[in-house]
């Protein structure tokens, strides 16, 4: 049975309860934000819960935590899930219970939920996968919210076209990101990935210091037109890592294997983290 916290509480996962009134069940406001650890160490959690408290900036909602009191909360519910190998950790704020069921009044819920972490297909990293377009932009994109009613939707799309993500295009045809990951490809030695309007991936973050001395990098829109002339692409995400893609919507990705170089950013996040947490990084 996984320990969650729920509100000042370590309670077992099935008595982890909030109230039906709370404005992230009635109207998904409030903020969230998704980690695993390697080697049982949350990996990057600083910067996570930055990034909520950033989140959490941008849709006008008040945490009543600093960022310290959130890490020591995340570490400790970690702690008492020793019977997880590696984890994911979900780390939710929501909007809190309002007297006219709309207006936040600074009461929010911290919730840390602490699973094992989930293992996704052997083939994505070997043979690559599939990804779609789709037309479709997220409301306030730098805030990772509990409305992710846009990506839920999407990610049926993608299924149903045997793609594991869809990518969102704006309305001046750029390519923004996916439903849980951030977009990027290869022009000659040039890796080339969004640079606004999109969530600020921690693990795009970690990848741009990575390829540092190996590759040239770009941040700058990426218009939909380019995708036939993409040699290899791949997404990146905190559960996913680094998955190849080798399709988008009916168009090939180079030879319709992962490339070469997306193999060298694979290796370079994969010996990272190996070590992450050891005292070595
Ligand atoms: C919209 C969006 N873009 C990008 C990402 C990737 O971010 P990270 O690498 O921090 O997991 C996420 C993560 O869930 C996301 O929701």
């Amino acid at each position: 049975m996984d320990i969650y916290y729920i509100d000042g509480e370590f309670v077992a996962e099935d008595k982890a309860v909030i109230s039906a009134k709370d404005l992230a069940v009635l109207r998904g406001f409030g903020v969230f934000d998704f980690l695993i650890t390697y080697n049982k160490r949350p990996f990057y959690l600083k910067e996570h819960v930055q990034r909520l408290e950033n989140s959490a900036e941008k849709i006008g909602l008040t945490l009543n935590h600093t960022n310290e009191a959130i890490c020591g909360i995340v570490e400790e519910t970690v702690r008492r899930n020793t019977h997880h190998d590696e984890s994911n950790i979900r780390i939710v704020y929501t909007g809190g219970v309002s007297s006219d069921g709309v207006t936040p009044e600074g009461n929010g819920k911290l919730m840390v939920m602490v699973t094992p972490k989930l293992k996704l297909p052997d083939w994505w990293y070997t043979e690559g996968a599939k990804i779609i377009t789709l037309d479709t932009e997220r409301f306030i994109p730098g805030a990772k919210s509990t409305n992710y009613l846009t990506a839920v939707w999407a990610l049926q799309q993608a299924h149903r076209q045997e793609a594991i993500e869809s990518i969102y295009v704006d309305r001046n045809n750029r390519m923004l990101e996916g439903t849980t990951t951030n977009f990027y490809f290869f022009k000659d030695n040039n890796l080339i990935t969004t640079q606004s309007d999109i969530l600020p991936g921690i693990t795009r973050s970690v990848v741009l210091e990575l390829v540092k001395g190996h590759f040239d990098v770009e941040l700058r829109d990426i218009d939909k037109d380019e995708i036939g002339s993409m040699k290899e692409v791949f997404i990146s995400a905190s559960n996913k890592e680094i998955v190849p893609i080798i399709r988008i919507n009916d168009t090939a990705v180079g030879d319709g294997k992962p490339g070469a170089n997306t193999r060298k950013v694979m290796q370079l996040f994969k010996d990272y983290t190996r070590l992450y947490g050891q005292g070595k990084v």
